[in-house]
């Protein structure tokens, strides 16, 4: 069956897409689009016409599958400059989402209705890219420069409500009934002039006020750093203004094919996929019977237990939370509530959804509290003894059906497991702090872990959510493990002479938040530490016994003044200059190209590793958990995209050249001119 098919009703055209499972503009629909307004135009009989979609939604962009291939039939933006030409009113009726090319496609349409659930946006910037069929051209002169400025450069779609608001919708109709309401309206607009997105005023807001574009940049600074599109975007879209239409479409091509053409679009659509593909596992059924997760226990209120448990209460699922006294349950409820408070205070949350949230969470002190929970993840001290005693225990408390979680950042989850009588109902749920805010979810899978409870928590996690990737069983799983060798040769190389200063600004450069001696400012040098000034074994007992326990004190390998800004601290130079000496290691200057390659290339090589061992499925899921869990560069792809880059062999040879180990998978596939990704 034709994608298009077209149905008349009367006077009225209805264009209608069928493209499972989004709606995807590939070379089938554009060339329907334009048999339909054919049609349409040829048939006297029609005066009006209304493109809408079957499915859950309304065109949902370009076909990302077809980018890097040569184009098949019409291109998007010739398809939907036919519907705007037509001299019979074109009106678009969007449910679900309406993005990227979608979202150009309702543009060029004369009218567009929606339905109060229906959302619009312009997520392109998210792939790398800008909108490349006009849409950077036509939404300004439709809601102005400044309320097109996010949609363009942040990618965030808006919900119908709030594209009403801002003249993107005309019409908000009923959620049951688009395609009656749809073509009520049309019949409305029989017999009055068209009117064209492209030849729209309201873009002129950008050339009354050029102030708008630079604002934007200062206030979105730490947003758009080190990618290519949002400035692009920012250009095409003041170019809206200056520009006669033709002219800006023409700079819109040249930004757009500039960035396809690019590395940075094509790392972000690897990981646009590589997230899908980290949901699937291999040789399970996706459809496998699932075990349905109403309530949730939570095993310590602490740092990453009421970040966890946030996450459930959000979604709306209740929460039972146990510690083992008083003072620390109600320190770990107060958290939550303030964690709450505050962002119902920045406006993300209503005082009702505080309430709401916080009614579904169960405080106790008796694990029996736990008995009936569908899922209980334990996050309490990282020690294995505490961690077997915890698991014995609530095997004979938790109803028998029901999944036993840990949070656990290295233990073996197999050893905890071997303590219960259901392992196949044991894995990790490994949370990123903090836990409520950081998309990561690490879902260990555990040597008998069943595929039904693996599959369950997968689901679990987009409810909640977050982005999920599947480890083995390792130290560390994937993103831990892959850190140690980083933070080994940062220490290594500070022992050497470089500049610790150095490395965390290459890793800044490279587009990280922060390098590995903020980090330890930020998180604490004290984390761990012994706490006797007179017993210096390493650098960070030194730091210790100076006082020197980071942000939070003020000085860590850091100076930092009121406004947390950190200058290199002659006292941390001192220090490290005795500790190398005193290791008689021999000082050399380390360029910077130096410090990236040992910091970055062994941490590929340890990807490799994982990979060797089977612990992650696919080289891709290994970059989902780098960029949702570390802070890895998305323009980049991750690390083991980025290695594809930057060359295997150029890796190979890097770790070699600093006698650095090669893992056998590494050293094959560089041989063989591969790459781990495709
Ligand atoms: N092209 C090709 N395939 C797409 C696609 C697209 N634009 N959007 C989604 N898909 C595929 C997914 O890969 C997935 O495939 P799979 O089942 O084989 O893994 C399937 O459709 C379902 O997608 P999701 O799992 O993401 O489904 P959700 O219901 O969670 O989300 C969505 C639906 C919100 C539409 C989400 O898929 C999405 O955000 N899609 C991308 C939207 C986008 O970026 N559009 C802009 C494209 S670029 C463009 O339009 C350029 C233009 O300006 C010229
Ligand atoms: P934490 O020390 O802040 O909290 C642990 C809490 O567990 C404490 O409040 C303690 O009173 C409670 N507790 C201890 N034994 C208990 C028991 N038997 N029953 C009930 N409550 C008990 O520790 P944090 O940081 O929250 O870590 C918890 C787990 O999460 C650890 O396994 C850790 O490795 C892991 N993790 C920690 C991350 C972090 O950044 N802090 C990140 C990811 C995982």
């Amino acid at each position: 069956m034709s994608v298009i098919t077209t149905e008349k009703h009367q006077n009225i055209l209805v264009i209608i897409s069928n493209n499972p499972p989004v709606n995807a503009l590939g070379a089938a629909v554009r060339q329907g689009l334009v048999d339909g307004i054919e049609e349409a135009l040829s048939d006297d009989e029609i005066e009006a016409v209304v493109v809408r979609c079957d499915g859950r939604t309304f065109f949902a962009g370009a076909d990302i599958t077809e980018f890097g291939k040569p184009m098949q039939g019409p291109n998007l933006g010739e398809a939907i400059d036919r519907l705007e030409a037509s001299d019979k009113p074109v009106v678009a009726a969007i449910h679900g989402t309406a993005l990227g090319g979608g979202c150009e496609v309702a543009l060029a349409c004369h009218y567009r209705v929606a339905v109060p659930s229906a959302k619009m946006g312009l997520p392109e910037v998210k792939l790398g890219l800008i909108p490349g069929a006009a849409g950077t051209q036509r939404l300004p002169r439709v809601v102005g420069a400044e309320a097109a400025l996010p949609m363009v450069v942040i990618g965030n779609p808006i919900s119908a409500k709030k594209a009403h608001a801002i003249g993107l919708v005309d019409q908000i109709v009923g959620e049951g009934s688009l395609a009656e309401d749809a073509i009520a309206f049309a019949r409305e607009q029989i017999g009055k002039e068209p009117p064209r997105s492209s030849e729209g005023t309201a873009n002129e807001d950008g050339i009354k006020n050029p102030a708008i574009f630079d604002e934007f940049r200062r206030k979105n600074g730490r947003k758009i750093r080190g990618f290519d599109a949002p400035e692009a975007g920012i250009q095409a879209v003041k170019a809206a203004g200056e520009l006669s239409y033709a002219d800006g479409v023409k700079k819109e091509g040249e930004l757009f094919m500039k960035l396809m053409t690019g590395t940075q679009s094509a790392a972000m659509r690897h990981y646009f996929f590589a997230e899908r593909a980290a949901n699937k596992i291999d040789g399970i059924d996706p459809k496998i019977d699932l075990i349905p997760i109403k309530k949730v226990g939570i095993l310590g209120a602490g740092t990453m237990g009421g970040g966890i448990g946030m996450n459930f209460l959000s979604a709306g699922i209740p929460v039972t939370i146990v510690e083992l006294k008083e003072e620390a349950l109600e320190r770990g409820v107060g958290v939550i509530r303030k964690n709450y408070e505050n962002t119902a205070k920045r406006g993300r949350m209503t005082e009702e959804q505080v309430e709401g949230a916080m009614s579904i969470l169960t405080p106790s002190l008796s694990y029996d509290d736990l008995a009936d929970c569908d899922l209980v993840i334990e996050a309490v001290f990282e020690n294995m003894d505490v961690k077997k005693e915890v698991f014995a225990k609530l095997d004979g408390i938790v109803k028998q059906g029901a999944i036993l979680a840990s949070n656990t950042s290295y233990l073996n989850i197999d050893e905890i497991a071997a303590v219960t009588k259901r392992p196949e109902y044991v894995l990790g749920l490994h949370f990123f702090s903090p836990a409520n805010i950081m998309k990561l979810l690490e879902i260990v899978r555990g040597e008998k872990t069943a595929d039904n409870v693996l599959m369950t928590a997968m689901k679990l996690s987009k409810r909640i959510g977050k982005v999920a990737a599947v480890s083995g069983v390792c130290p560390g799983f994937i993103g831990n493990r892959m850190l140690s060798p980083r933070q080994e040769q940062a220490n290594i190389m500070i022992m050497e002479g470089a500049n610790y200063w150095d490395v965390d600004d290459v890793l800044l450069d490279f587009g990280f938040p922060m390098g590995p001696f903020q980090m330890s400012d930020l998180a604490g040098v004290d984390i761990g530490w012994h706490r006797d000034p007179e017993r210096i074994e390493t650098l960070r007992d030194a730091l210790c016994a100076a006082g020197r326990w980071g942000q939070k004190v003020g000085k860590g390998f850091y100076d930092y003044n009121e406004a947390r800004q950190r200058t290199p601290a002659d006292e941390v130079k001192q220090i490290i200059a005795e500790f190398a000496a005193k290791a008689g290691k021999e000082q050399r200057e380390i360029s910077k190209d130096e410090i990236r390659e040992r910091l970055l290339y062994p941490m590929v090589n340890e990807g490799a590793k994982i990979l060797e061992e089977g612990m992650a499925q696919r080289a891709s899921d290994i970059d989902v958990v780098w960029i949702n869990g570390y802070g890895w560069p998305l323009y980049t792809g991750g690390p083991m995209f980025w290695a594809d880059t930057v060359g295997l062999d150029n890796v190979v040879a890097g770790l070699k050249k600093h006698g650095l180990p090669v893992a056998k998978l590494l050293e094959e596939k560089a041989a063989a001119g591969g790459k781990f990704n495709g």
